[in-house]
């Protein structure tokens, strides 16, 4: 068995065309599979790879004769595709106006985000980098208003299930086992979000999502890294700031979807298909407030060590 994911649990194939291999060897330096050798020049399968063939098609897209082809694990020969232009990519200067221009985004204009604007965003989100291939980031759309209210409201209803994790016994219980910094963190800002989201949900009004027209949920599997719904979120969110939509990361919702029945029957009825250990809901619309100025921010700490 290869490194096991949801959607494959194989190692792919490597088709190698000797009559083609020029015996560079780049390929044996981007393969760290160590799963590629140059015997009598020309390549060959290593012996003893680490895992078996993950699939990134390093080897296939640096190989300038078109010598080596891998298929499966979702990665295919299909796939390649001719690099854009390095001049027709972004410059550091526009990339930073991109940053710096946006602003986390909770007004919207009563305006559907069109059907295309999604694709592209995806698109672009497909992009990211992951901790294997293939990738295990799966993506909920929700691509109206409706939708994004429905969901928001379903999820008011099934935290008001969860009230009792904030309540002053519980958290007094709780403290020696999961530390001061999470009991803080309940005390403080949990408490207070559960009981506006749902305060708010009974006056019909959406603190959740902020009646987003649009909402793009990012979340793994069991098996994938917890960073790849999050970076995949992330490219999601600038690739709609580039097509001057505004956007918004959510949070506050995936922790408490993943444990007990309630939460996997939640999950269920929205058509989420694993719980996992992270996740990010993006929410997109056109933007109904303009910002003059940026702000300076800053990390906690940099140290060059
Ligand atoms: C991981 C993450 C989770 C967030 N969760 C929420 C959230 O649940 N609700 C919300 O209104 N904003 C949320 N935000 C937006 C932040 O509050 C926002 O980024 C921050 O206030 C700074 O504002 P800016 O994005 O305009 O710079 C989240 C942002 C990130 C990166």
């Amino acid at each position: 068995m290869a490194i096991p994911t949801t959607r494959t649990k194989d190692v792919a194939q490597i088709i190698i065309n000797q009559d083609l291999c020029n015996g560079c060897g780049l390929c044996v330096s981007v393969c760290k599979d160590y799963g590629l050798e140059v015997i009598n020049g020309k390549i060959s399968q290593a012996a003893n790879p680490i895992f078996g063939c993950i699939g990134c098609g390093h080897c296939m897209s640096v190989c300038p004769n078109g010598a080596i082809r891998i298929e499966g694990r979702f990665t295919s020969a299909d796939h390649l595709f001719p690099l854009p232009r390095k001049e027709d990519a972004t410059t550091y200067l526009s990339y930073l106006n991109l940053l710096q221009r946006r602003r986390s985004i909770r007004e919207f204009k009563d305006k559907p985000v069109d059907r295309e604007l999604i694709d592209k965003i995806l698109a672009a989100a497909t992009q990211a980098p992951m901790g294997l291939p293939p990738s295990d980031t799966n993506v909920l759309v929700l691509d109206t208003a409706e939708k994004v209210r429905k969901f928001s409201f379903d999820y008011c209803d099934y935290l008001k299930s969860l009230k009792w994790m904030t309540s002053g016994w519980f958290l007094m219980l709780a403290r020696p086992f999961w530390g001061k910094e999470n009991d803080l963190l309940f005390r403080n800002f949990v408490r207070q979000m559960m009981d506006i989201f749902i305060s708010a949900r009974e006056k019909g009004e959406n603190m959740v999502t902020y009646d987003a027209p649009a909402a793009l949920y990012f979340y793994g599997s069991p098996f994938s890294d917890p960073a790849d719904p999050i970076i995949a979120a992330t490219y999601a969110m600038l690739a709609a700031e580039s097509l001057g939509l505004g956007t918004c990361m959510l949070g506050g919702m995936h922790p408490f979807i993943q444990s007990g029945g309630a939460a996997a029957k939640f999950r269920k009825n929205q058509g989420i298909r694993f719980k996992s250990k992270e996740g990010l809901i993006l929410i997109i619309g056109h933007p109904a407030v303009k910002y003059k100025m940026g702000i300076t921010r800053s990390f906690a700490n940099v140290d060059f060590v």
